[in-house]
């Protein structure tokens, strides 16, 4: 249903475009929360060797963005983050779908042990998304992220490499 590839320049603005969009960044990072995001700031984070940008495509048309953040090639280690760009295509499964997709990168490519995530305590969407990839919830940090003014709980889920 989806797939995913390494995230090229000519979809930099477009990526972009998506993560100034405040009802995406409002559940990710502080980083890009509430701001307006350009190609260039898209650039530095592809070219920063501790993160892998892939963009989701359903049926050829781009509409999201899976991604390893954090990469910790010593420990084996990573954080995963993602959104769905257009709207038109959410509720279909194809986050979840792309999110195995980069799962399995992870462990297969970069010979990961553990990928883990982060989601604000009210991002059910989110808790679902995860939750459908086989991540388990392995605890939270208490009124640990922002949400238009109000601490909340950030819920950490993970996935190990199946042996
Ligand atoms: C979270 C996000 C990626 C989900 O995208 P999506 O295309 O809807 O994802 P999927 O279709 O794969 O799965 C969504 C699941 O949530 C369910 N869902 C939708 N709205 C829901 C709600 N309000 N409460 C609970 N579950 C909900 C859907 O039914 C679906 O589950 P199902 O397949 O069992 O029916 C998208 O909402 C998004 O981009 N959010 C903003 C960015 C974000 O939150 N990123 C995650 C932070 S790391």
């Amino acid at each position: 249903m989806a797939t995913i590839e390494e995230l090229k320049p000519e979809f930099f603005p477009l990526v972009a475009e998506w993560l100034s969009n405040p009802a995406i960044n409002q559940w990710l990072d502080g980083d890009w929360r509430g701001r307006s995001i350009n190609s260039s700031l898209v650039a530095v984070t592809v070219r920063n060797r501790r993160n892998r940008l892939f963009l989701v495509r359903s049926d050829a048309t781009p509409c999201g963005v899976v991604a390893l953040a954090d990469i910790e090639v010593a420990d084996r280690l990573a954080m995963v983050w993602y959104l769905m760009g257009d709207a038109a295509f959410t509720g279909r499964g194809i986050i979840s779908d792309a999110l195995s997709q980069i799962v399995a990168f992870g462990f297969d490519e970069l010979a990961l042990e553990c990928i883990y995530a982060w989601v604000m305590q009210n991002n059910t969407r989110s808790i679902r998304v995860l939750v459908k990839s086989g991540f388990r919830q392995m605890g939270c940090l208490r009124r640990s992220a922002c949400f238009h003014g109000k601490q909340v709980d950030r819920i950490y889920f993970d996935s190990v490499r199946h042996l």
